[in-house]
């Protein structure tokens, strides 16, 4: 084999390297989704990283109906939202101070949250929201 036949084939053995490893990279950043609904049945897709509150990322995304006055200090129940049922088990447990949030807020279900006080995980991907008619 020529030089330049050895130097082809080594080139194009480390691009393909390169687009295996990019391909592996695209991969591992696939992005996770939350799906709010509002009472209209109006869906909002909104990405979010692992250790995001709910309450940021319907922020982030201009969801409607979530405000978010107090900035997350579990002191003002306009980030109220309330989570599917098949979901509600993977947002953690309801604190005092949001339980006492909670018990004034006009629309409160079941599986009522406060978006601030529920950090996302890995495993929220698909988790689905449905936002109140009104908040306090
Ligand atoms: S942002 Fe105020 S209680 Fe959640």
């Amino acid at each position: 084999m020529s030089l330049l036949c050895q130097e082809m084939s080594s080139l194009a053995h480390r691009v393909t390297d390169k687009l295996s490893l990019k391909q592996h990279m695209v991969k591992r950043v696939a992005v996770s989704k939350i799906i709010f609904i509002e009472r209209d049945n109006t869906r909002h897709v909104a990405e979010f990283e692992a250790g995001t509150t709910l309450m940021q990322i319907a922020l982030d995304n201009a969801v409607p109906g979530i405000d978010g006055d107090c900035g997350g200090e579990c002191a003002c129940g306009t980030c109220h939202m309330v989570i599917a049922d098949e979901w509600f088990g993977k947002t953690g447990a309801v604190n005092d101070a949001e339980e006492q949030m909670l018990s004034m807020t006009p629309e409160r279900a079941r599986t009522s949250r406060l978006g601030c006080q529920v950090k996302t995980s890995e495993d929220m991907d698909g988790l689905i929201i449905k936002l109140p008619e009104f908040q306090m």
